[in-house]
């Protein structure tokens, strides 16, 4: 599942370590989301290089990845430990002065709030009148361990341990979201996440096939529309690993993972490990069809003869095509696969015609096909794309940013998955 872990700005901050360390052993993915005090007592870089991800306190960072409303959307469980009574507060009053606030107000999913104070605070009447209002609301508010404080004093409003934290937010969420009373009036729908519960892992970028320790063949690929997918997947509620090769847009945020690759064997050896348990693979990745037979070890010299080397190239493995041949002889792999094609139109046939052979030969459910140029799609943000189905189903054309054409896939792959599985992803 997905977690956000909330900390808010106590001595008992520390303790939040091994609470993380607990839901990442059970294997979930877990963003960290401190206050500004929680930094002066655990800074990012231990949240970070315990979570494995980047860590952001403030609403205005990263502001282009909507941040503040998706990570709360797209949370299985939202945890905050230790909830001071100022945060406790802010809560119950529904204010949202930085990230955490804004993923407390997004979070449809149960919410455990596991907090920590001194014995006075813990019973003044302000905290527990905002406990008891959070309760009413379906918040699950861990009772305090009574013990020794911070100080000489001891009381109630001691940090539960981890383990017993861990244990109530587990049931909590089995127990499920709870509903949320609608404000009278208010009609609005909340954003539809139909990904929700859905692992996509995005190859993107370009491959590098070396030829000397200094040397490689690569293409132009800016790995744009990869990360617009990976955008459009998060959105939708998706968890999202993206596979990256070289890109000249930094990768998104809010991935579960990022797996840098070079080669076209590092990007099969990745997809393989990563697609295996996944629910969907986008292969938008541009990969080399070659590659140097031979790697050099030593920087290649230019000798004293006027000569050039002769590169002789080889095939490169077909990372599609494997990952489908690995599901047709039962191996682990997602059941929706989706290939990339860029073509260019030529006298015997047309760019739809060559997609259309493409997708018949790679064997993939989806091909998004593009038409390339020189002045067309690589680099460009602007792009025109036609989704082919296997399944017969009409193709999709879209002209517009790669985030429109990302949309369409995305989309296209909500209809797929709703199609195969109607208790699954609902978008239709
Ligand atoms: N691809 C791959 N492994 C390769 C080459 C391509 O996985 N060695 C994937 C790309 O990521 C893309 C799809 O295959 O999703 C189509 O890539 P493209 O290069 O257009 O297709 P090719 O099969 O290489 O066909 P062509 O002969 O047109 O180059």
């Amino acid at each position: 599942m997905e977690i956000v872990l909330g900390v808010g700005g106590g001595i008992a901050a520390y303790k939040a370590a091994l609470l993380l360390r607990l839901m990442t052993e059970a294997g979930h993915g877990v963003t960290v989301v401190p206050t500004a005090n929680a930094l002066e007592f655990v800074g990012a870089a231990t949240w970070e290089a315990l979570s494995g991800r980047p860590v952001r306190t403030d609403t205005f960072e990263a502001v282009d990845e909507v941040n503040h409303v998706r990570l709360g959307r797209r949370a299985d469980l939202v945890v905050v430990a230790p909830a001071t009574a100022d945060l406790l507060a802010r809560t119950a009053a529904g204010m949202a002065p930085d990230l955490l606030g804004n993923v407390l107000l997004t979070a449809t999913c149960p919410v455990v709030l596991a907090p920590a104070m001194h014995t006075e605070m813990w019973h003044h009447p302000a905290t527990v009148a905002n406990v008891a209002l959070l309760r009413e609301r379906g918040v699950t508010v861990v009772d305090p361990a009574v013990g020794r404080l911070t100080g000489a004093d001891s009381g109630a409003g001691r940090l539960p341990e981890p383990a017993e934290i861990w244990e109530r937010a587990q049931a909590a969420a089995a127990a499920g979201a709870p509903r949320r009373p609608r404000a009278s009036g208010s009609d609005a729908e909340p954003t539809p996440v139909p990904l929700a519960g859905r692992t996509v892992v995005i190859t993107a970028g370009g491959t590098r096939e070396a030829l000397d320790p200094v040397r490689y063949l690569g293409n132009r690929s800016s790995g744009k529309q990869g990360a617009a997918l990976a955008r459009a997947a998060l959105e939708a509620g998706a968890t999202v690993r993206f596979v990256a090769g070289s890109m000249s847009v930094p990768t998104p945020e809010g991935v579960e993972r990022v797996v840098p690759v070079e080669s076209t064997q590092d990007l099969l050896e990745a997809v393989l490990a990563e697609a295996a348990d996944a629910d969907v693979l986008v292969m938008a990745a541009a990969v080399a069809d070659f590659r140097p037979a031979e790697v050099s070890d030593a920087k290649m010299k230019k000798g004293d003869d006027g000569g050039a080397p002769v590169i002789v190239l080889e095939r490169t493995p077909d990372v599609l095509a494997t990952a489908v041949r690995t599901r047709s002889e039962g191996g682990p792999m997602a059941p929706l696969i989706v290939g990339f094609a860029a073509e260019t139109g030529d006298a015997t046939s047309s760019v739809l015609e060559y997609g259309r052979a493409k997708l018949a030969r790679k064997g993939c459910e989806m091909l998004v096909v593009n038409e390339v140029g020189t002045d067309k799609v690589f680099g460009r943000d602007e792009t025109a794309v036609t989704i082919l189905f296997a399944d017969g189903r009409p193709a999709v054309e879209t002209v517009g940013s790669k985030d429109q054409a990302a949309a369409a896939v995305v989309q296209a792959i909500v209809d797929d998955l709703a199609g195969r599985d109607p208790a699954g992803a609902s978008g239709r």
